[in-house]
């Protein structure tokens, strides 16, 4: 372990959207903090929180019995004020106050830009991903994705249960602003029949008709169609299609409930593992650094590097999702016979 380079204060805080697993994140920045000699210092609400001196002492007994909870207990916020000069300044003069020379952010890539403007007033920063949508670039883990995928794959199961005693078509609506990861996790984990991503999905919806008309056809009682948010309109689309189909057609939004819940064990020890790293990164006097894992390991990344870097939806997986469905089990030749 790199010796202290004579930090002796730290700051850390949640931003954007919280994640499952941010509180694992947090206890293991307090307590691998202390443990290695540092005073840790709780910035709550995010960016808001260091602009508005909202600080308080974290000690390791302020997060005892946290790793299990959902949410964060230090708050989150999206701050459009640390987007600006003035709101920075205001940040940096607080790190100066307070005595905090480091910082670990734990959030998404709005988050990091925030932390660049600060690591550039030299208050050393560390960056952790923390967002159920899985959408930074620089990293296959995010904090929080697998609660939010198990938790949507839980409910997409119940789901599946009415629609099939109804033989209904269910069109299920999961989070992911701009990302599929969840919609296509959840569309392979729960079978689903056709699975929207903002990445790929054409708006051929006369595709989605066919496709629920063949299964019917074939003796298929349900039909599930994994939508993610970034497509949206759920609810208008199940009209139309109930209107084209004559099936009954229902719309599930699960909305904020994917944020919530008891992390995954595997959200607990990525999130205590990585919050440790970012400690041990402070110490070695690193900053401008994103925490991140691939193949197999943790490592660290330049944050203007992890920005620029982009990150596509696996084409092999999307098209592995395809070939598990019911809508793509035949060759088109098959299908078309069948129409005759
Ligand atoms: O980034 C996480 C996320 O849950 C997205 O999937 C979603 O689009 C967004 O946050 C919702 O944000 P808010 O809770 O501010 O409405």
């Amino acid at each position: 372990m790199a010796e202290n380079k004579g930090i002796k204060t730290i700051g850390v805080l949640t931003s954007g959207g919280d994640a499952p697993g941010m509180n694992a994140a947090i206890r293991a920045v307090v307590r691998r903090g202390i443990a290695r000699g540092l005073t840790v210092k709780g910035i709550r609400r995010g960016y808001s929180g260091l602009i508005e001196e909202d600080i308080v002492d974290m000690t390791a007994k302020s997060v005892s019995d946290t790793i299990a909870k959902g949410g964060t207990i230090l708050y989150t916020a999206r701050c459009a004020e640390m987007r600006t000069p003035e709101g920075v300044q205001k940040a940096v003069a607080t790190c100066h106050k307070f005595g905090i020379e480091g910082l670990v952010v734990i959030g998404g890539d709005g988050s990091y830009r925030g932390a660049e403007k600060l690591a550039n007033e030299g208050i050393n920063v560390i960056g952790i991903p923390g967002t159920i949508d899985l959408d930074i670039a620089c990293t296959e883990y995010t904090i929080g994705f697998d609660t939010a995928v198990n938790t949507a794959m839980d409910a997409i199961d119940k789901v599946r249960d009415t629609s099939t005693s109804h033989e209904r078509c269910s069109i299920i609506e999961v989070m992911g602003r701009h990302a599929g990861y969840i919609a296509l996790w959840c569309g392979i984990a729960n079978g689903a029949e056709d699975i929207l991503l903002p990445e790929k999905y054409d708006f051929d919806e006369q595709k989605l008709i066919d496709n629920i008309i063949d299964n019917r056809r074939r003796g298929k009682t349900h039909h599930i169609i994994i939508n993610a948010e970034g497509v949206g309109h759920s609810a208008s689309m199940a009209r139309r299609i109930e209107a084209a189909t004559g099936i009954e057609t229902r719309a599930t939004i699960l909305g904020h409930m994917q944020r919530g819940g008891s992390p995954t064990c595997k959200d607990r020890v990525y999130a205590s593992t990585m919050g440790c790293i970012a400690v041990d990164l402070l110490i070695e006097g690193k900053t401008k650094r994103v925490v991140g894992y691939n193949n197999g390991e943790f490592s660290d990344y330049d944050i203007n590097e992890a920005l620029a870097m982009s990150k596509a939806i696996s084409e092999y997986q999307v098209e592995i999702a395809q070939s598990l469905s019911h809508n793509y089990y035949r060759s088109e030749a098959l299908r078309a016979a069948d129409r005759s």
